[in-house]
């Protein structure tokens, strides 16, 4: 696959290894791809702001004031982008990223993006192999970052060790293959994806619902979407990914429509996952006018709402793979794996209320996968981004 025609943003930072990156600019070019750079105040050191603006054709930013005192704008750099690399990237800027430390134009652009971010760290041996260094490698990983392992062989220092940066053809080959289509395990697999809460309406301005933010699903249906499946996200009203995705989307509001949105598909689907928060009940009555205060007590009356996971296990055809998720507070394991055997799920996703950064509206969660042999597995807190890629390949296993 040819990167002709992408966006790719360059960062540079301080490492000696800074050298090679205008041949990695001018293969980019080459092949067709638009590059801009941006480098930190140190990478100047290595190598050239002019080098760098004259191979890639743009000039490049280093600060958010541009020489002639105008604002650079790290959000418009942020959104040009379709993939960032960060190449080579030192132990200093890899730990302001991972603390979310925005005080270079290079860290507040990655930090503001939501493209694929790669990063070639690149440092001595010894400072590479530092546990601190390590781990904040993992936790970039874990951010939802690719990480491209450093090379061993001679470094600047003059030893020889794991610290390399690989050289510019190896990294337009990780380039390539964030735009090729996978050849894996989801190439065309039909993915169905429930996400976001419900709304049932109680009047016309009323309604109840709960605090699902849709980020397990957003996330899922990018991990799919990325691994070559055909993926259908049925999305409860959320605020977020007004913007056009790259995979289909219906928008319902109540879990009736829901319900129907999800069993009109049901044959043209090979892999349930039901991430939605589903309102069990809705109000028996919708008042048509809004409803007036009169002083006293109200009662609403609620009604079951459709089991839209039970509902599929209950009618799925040899093959087809369901997967739910539940919450849990108490006797959680035993409570969700009574939940996979009654709604005949073929795994299901436990995410815990008591662990801090888990569940609803945060960007993290802290999940234990059940299958329905009887296997589990439990991850440590990660980025809800991260914890899709588990995800799928915990539904692999199926195949
Ligand atoms: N679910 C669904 N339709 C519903 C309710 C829930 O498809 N009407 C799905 C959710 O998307 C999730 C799973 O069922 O994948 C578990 O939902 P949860 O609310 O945890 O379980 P309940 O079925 O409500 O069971 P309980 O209230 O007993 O915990």
């Amino acid at each position: 696959m040819s990167l002709a025609g992408k966006h790719i943003l360059l960062g540079v930072t301080g490492g000696i290894a800074a050298y090679k990156i205008p041949l990695l600019v001018r293969l980019l070019v080459k092949e067709g791809a638009e590059v801009r750079v941006m480098m930190t105040p140190a990478a100047r050191d290595f190598v050239t702001p002019l080098t760098l603006s004259v191979v890639s054709k743009h000039p490049v930013a280093v600060d958010f004031i541009r020489n002639d005192h105008t604002w650079q704008n790290h959000v418009e750099w942020a959104r040009w982008a379709d993939a960032v690399l960060i190449a080579p990237l030192t132990a200093n800027t890899l730990a302001k990223l991972v603390q979310g430390q925005a005080d270079t134009f290079l860290t507040a652009t990655v930090m503001s993006t939501e493209c694929p971010v790669l990063v070639a760290p690149a440092m001595d041996a010894e400072m590479y192999a530092y546990p601190g260094v390590q781990k904040n490698l993992d936790t970039l990983a874990g951010y939802g970052m690719e990480v491209i392992p450093a090379e061993t062989g001679e470094l600047a220092s003059g030893l020889t060790g794991q610290g390399r940066m690989p050289e510019p053809e190896t990294l337009l080959e990780h380039l390539r293959r964030l735009f090729e289509p996978a050849e894996g395990p989801w190439k065309n697999k039909r993915v169905l994806i429930t996400a976001g809460p419900t709304h049932e309406p109680l009047d016309p301005v009323r309604f109840i619902g709960n605090r699902s933010s849709g980020k397990t699903g957003f996330a899922l249906a990018d991990a799919f979407h990325k691994a070559g499946a055909d993926v259908r996200l049925i999305l409860g009203p959320v605020c977020e990914g007004e913007q056009r995705l790259p995979y289909k989307v219906v928008r319902v509001q109540t879990a009736r429509e829901m319900f129907d949105a999800v069993m009109g598909r049901k044959d043209e689907t090979d892999i349930f996952v039901m991430a939605a928060a589903v309102a069990d009940f809705r109000p028996a009555q919708t008042a048509t006018n809004k409803i007036k205060k009169t002083g006293s007590r109200l009662h609403i009356e609620l009604e079951p709402n459709p089991d839209i996971l039970a509902s599929l296990g209950h009618s799925k055809s040899e093959g087809q793979i369901l997967v739910g998720f539940a919450l849990e507070t108490e006797n959680e394991k035993q409570n969700a794996l009574e939940k996979l055997q009654r709604k005949n799920a073929d795994m299901i996703v436990l995410n815990s209320l008591r662990d801090a950064g888990a569940g609803f509206g945060t960007d993290t969660n802290k999940i234990t996968v059940l299958h329905r042999d009887g296997t589990s597995r439990e991850y440590p807190l990660k980025s809800k981004k991260a914890l899709a890629y588990d995800l799928l390949r915990e539904m692999e296993k199926y195949f």
